[in-house]
């Protein structure tokens, strides 16, 4: 069997993302709906955070870092406000569109380039590391 990437992984996660998001759009009332699709985006954003953009944060070398770190909060932001109810309707469909380019940003920029740019060792690192995260092996590495 051919070996999972790190390429195939993240992408991997994002469709997991954008089918939870889907639920919940469909059930925006469903506390349980909600709550997997938060658990989901929090885990894979802090796994992102800590297993790759930390990488680069220390290259200084890829500026698109800043962009989608500024995302990655204001994701949290909205999560947050829809956790409270706060202009659910509103909030719900800025939450779509966010995701939406965000995850365009990262499946056809920033991780093509990652893929070409780094050494294959270093891509097994951070899969592995990313992986370890969204285990729950928090803080193993
Ligand atoms: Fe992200
Ligand atoms: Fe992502």
């Amino acid at each position: 069997m051919k070996k999972e990437t790190l390429m195939e992984f993240m992408f991997k996660e994002h469709s997991i993302i954008f089918k939870l998001l889907e639920d919940f759009e469909k059930d925006s009332d469903s506390e349980e709906k909600f709550n997997k699709l938060k658990e989901k985006q929090e885990n894979h954003a802090f796994m992102e955070e800590k297993a790759i953009f930390i990488f680069y944060q220390k290259n200084k070398k890829y500026p698109e870092i800043t962009v989608l770190l500024e995302q990655h909060e204001e994701l949290r932001g909205l999560i947050k406000k829809i956790g409270n109810k706060e202009n659910l309707k509103n909030n719900s469909l800025k939450l779509k569109k966010l995701m939406a380019s965000h995850i365009k940003l990262e499946q056809e920029k920033f991780y093509p380039r990652l893929n070409k740019e780094l050494e294959e060792s270093e891509k097994q690192k951070m899969l592995e590391k990313a992986r370890s995260y969204i285990l729950g092996n928090i803080g193993f590495n």
